[in-house]
């Protein structure tokens, strides 16, 4: 008698940790069991769209909003770091699945590569040293050496400006530093990254000079045969109109969105 009874209370005692097992179970953040792993490409060194913190781990408007994307559409994202210039091509060979990166949306790349609709208003502009006192404008970069992300569409434009020497570098920080070292006379990329830069006290002895050189709207880009343009653009239309995007774009440049068209 004795003894059945203590089996009853190991009984009781092991249901009960049954319950609490299940219990904790349910209440872990999942990661969505049903859910689409979609790889997506990103050059963490532009900010404040794609940052890499000290651990490693991932921050920035492009990945807030691409994770945003990825919850309505259901998908789970896997971000991968790659360099920028070797984006395209990746999309291209089927090793990510999609890429976000401020990528600007070209009719020169649309040629090889898909992009969503447009997810965010930007342009190109000059920064220089803060006593530089010759480059005012567009005019003045005739014939200077010009420092430039490979790749870019800072890169392209440069191309156009009248006997310009241009360097080339893998990532924004080499390209402002060259500037600062005094090797180049100016810089020409993208003004959202260069005035958040300058404003953070990132980029301490440069400023921006004249007007916006361009106006560009980054895209989601996939390859051209992807599965998933349609739900990342269905995604981008609610994110749009349920307020999410918004709150992201006032969380990172503390403006009000701008209006966007809804096609590339
Ligand atoms: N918007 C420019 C382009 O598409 C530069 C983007 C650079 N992005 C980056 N994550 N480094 O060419």
């Amino acid at each position: 008698m004795k003894l059945l009874k203590f089996k009853w209370q190991q009984i009781i005692l092991c249901l009960g940790c049954l319950l609490l097992i299940i219990a904790c179970q349910s209440s872990r953040p999942s990661t969505n069991p049903g859910a689409k792993l979609l790889k997506v490409a990103t050059d963490p060194t532009f900010v404040p769209f794609e940052i890499q913190k000290a651990d490693g781990k991932l921050e920035g408007f492009d990945i807030d909003l691409m994770n945003a994307i990825a919850a309505s559409a259901g998908f789970t994202v896997q971000f991968e770091k790659l360099p920028f210039d070797g984006m395209i091509s990746t999309l291209q060979a089927g090793k990510v699945d999609a890429a976000i990166s401020g990528i600007t949306i070209t009719p020169e790349r649309l040629k090889t590569i898909s992009f969503s609709r447009p997810y965010f208003k930007a342009g190109l502009a000059i920064a220089v040293r803060e006593n530089n006192q010759d480059i005012q404008n567009l005019n003045s970069l005739k014939g200077r050496k010009i420092a430039v992300q490979i790749g870019s569409t800072g890169a392209d434009f440069a191309k156009t400006i009248p006997n310009a020497k241009i360097s080339t570098f893998n990532s924004g920080p080499e390209f402002f530093q060259d500037l600062l070292n005094g090797n180049v006379d100016a810089v020409i990329g993208d003004a959202f990254a260069t005035l958040y830069a300058i404003n953070n006290g990132q980029l301490k002895g440069i400023k921006v000079v004249a007007d916006l050189l361009t106006e560009e709207y980054y895209g989601i880009a996939t390859s051209k045969s992807s599965p998933h343009m349609d739900a990342i653009n269905n995604a981008i239309a609610t994110v749009l109109s349920n307020g999410t995007y918004k709150q992201i774009y006032q969380k990172w440049f503390k403006a009000e969105p701008p209006q966007l068209p809804d096609s590339p």
